[in-house]
């Protein structure tokens, strides 16, 4: 054991009482009056990187801040860069949760809050590890840089901006982006993902008659637009669960042989997968496994609908308004404006007159893949990933979305590496997520020891 793992295991105690700290901040990005919880996030990043010796700043934008800190730059040798995100979802329904959602509680060696693996947990281990490496005297022959934004969960732009700036292009400059905000492929089993799927986000708002209308003086005689909305969200998907906008499958690049045959040799059971969502099978675009749906294909799916009378016993109106929200996820390749123009044209085409319609696009990002072959960051990874777990490393793609990690590679010609420590029933965006205490100290130890080893390859040269 070196200095600094042994200082890993004995801080264990400490690492979780400042998890918990930042866990009890509500940082909801959604929710305009929750702004001053982020802030607080924020500065609370800040105080925490500087405490441990890291220059660190808030940086402004138009939304909400970003926090990077940074180790002294070393010329000549490679740069990584952790990004994270601050933020979390909201944390309704609040009745299910069994413990309060920022009030981090221990059950069955996990923690609940809304946040613990979302993304404060999982990033923080990067952060301990800096922290221990640091204070166990290691020095670090490369730089690390850190960057955590506010605006993950509802897409915000404001990281984006950034990075097309003159001041991001030089702060974010590096070689390989660490990112734990991801999954493993079941407990204990190290993952690499090198594939996530991008998404595009609508709303559609129809407005029929100018108030909700009584329906038997009224009903017969007008276009309901709730019959509306649900007839034209009805057409963009088939019994096959194909996805029926036109052009919509035109750059999805097909999933190679060589990928479905490693996707099919994960271990895998469907129906144990189904049973934990409380389903007795699932439902997808026909001639794919449920790893390809999920993964590498790409969809169509509502996300709320809201129309007429929702209250207690019965209401007979005819609804002034309907409206919905969707998203489909992407693949890598395709693109977010291009699927959203078609979309545009699909809805226009099946507007009825008598109907009035608005379509917002809310929200866009490309998928990413990582050329595993091409990369010098994945083996030193998944060498410690195997020290740690005592497994070998799993590559996975995954259907989640993490809108700034394509543009990471695009414009910093960057490697992204996923690391992440999470579990597929987390509960993520659900009440009561969790994150297995054991995932994050191991995180932090394999976090460090991939460090150490970057740090040893220079130490070499
Ligand atoms: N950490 C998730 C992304 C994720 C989830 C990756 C599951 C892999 C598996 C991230 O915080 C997230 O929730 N992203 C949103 C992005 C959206 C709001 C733009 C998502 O995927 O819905
Ligand atoms: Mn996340
Ligand atoms: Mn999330």
């Amino acid at each position: 054991m070196s200095l600094f793992e042994d200082y890993i295991l004995s801080q264990k105690a400490y690492f979780e009482s400042k998890w918990f700290e930042i866990l009890r901040i509500p940082s909801i990005s959604a929710i305009e009056e929750f702004q001053p919880h982020i802030r607080h996030a924020a500065n609370w990043f800040r105080d925490h990187f500087q405490g441990i010796g890291l220059c660190s700043e808030l940086i402004e934008t138009t939304g909400y801040p970003l926090v990077y800190a940074e180790t002294p730059a070393v010329a000549g040798s490679p740069v990584v860069l952790v990004y994270g995100h601050y933020d979390v979802q909201p944390p309704d329904p609040l009745e299910l949760w069994k413990s309060p959602p920022f009030e981090p509680t221990i059950r069955d060696g996990n923690v609940y809050a809304r946040g613990a693996t979302d993304d404060k947990g999982q990033f923080l281990t990067h952060v301990f590890a800096v922290e221990s490496l640091l204070k166990s005297g290691e020095t670090l022959p490369f730089q690390i840089k850190f960057i955590v934004e506010g605006e993950e969960e509802y897409g915000g732009k404001a990281i984006d901006h950034f990075l097309h700036s003159d001041e991001g292009q030089k702060k974010l400059a590096c070689d390989c982006v660490l990112v734990s905000d991801t999954s493993m492929f079941g407990p204990g089993q190290p993952t690499i993902t090198y594939g996530l799927r991008g998404i595009v986000a609508f709303e559609l708002f129809l407005t029929g008659p100018n108030r909700d209308l009584h329906s038997g003086t009224f009903g017969g005689s007008v276009f309901n637009p709730a019959i509306a909305l649900t007839q034209i969200l009805s057409q963009f998907i088939d019994e096959k669960g194909i996805v029926q906008i036109p052009q919509f499958y035109d750059d999805v690049i097909p999933l190679t042989e060589r990928e479905r045959t490693q996707f099919a040799a994960l271990p895998f059971d469907d129906a144990a997968f189904f049973e934990k969502i409380g389903l007795t099978q699932g439902f997808g675009e026909i001639g794919f496994s449920t790893n390809e749906r999920r993964w590498a294909r790409p969809t169509f799916d509502i996300n709320g609908l809201t129309a007429g009378y929702q209250g207690e016993g019965s209401k007979t109106i005819i609804p002034s308004k309907a409206s919905a929200k969707w998203t489909c996820r992407l693949v890598p390749n395709q693109d977010p404006q291009k699927i959203a123009d078609s979309v545009r044209e699909f809805v226009a085409m099946r507007i009825p007159s008598g109907v009035t319609w608005e379509l917002v696009v809310q929200h866009g990002a490309p998928g990413m893949r990582l050329d595993l072959d091409a990369s010098e960051f994945v083996n030193p990874m998944a060498t410690v990933l195997e020290k740690t777990f005592a497994r070998p490393t799993v590559f996975t793609r995954e259907g989640g979305s993490i809108p700034i990690v394509a543009e990471f590679q695009r414009v910093l010609n960057a490697d992204v590496l996923l690391v992440g420590w999470g579990q597929d029933d987390d509960a993520l965006h659900s009440p009561n997520e969790k994150f297995a205490l054991q995932s994050f100290h191991a995180g932090i130890l394999a976090s460090a020891r991939f460090f150490n080893e970057l740090a040893q390859q220079q130490k070499k040269q």
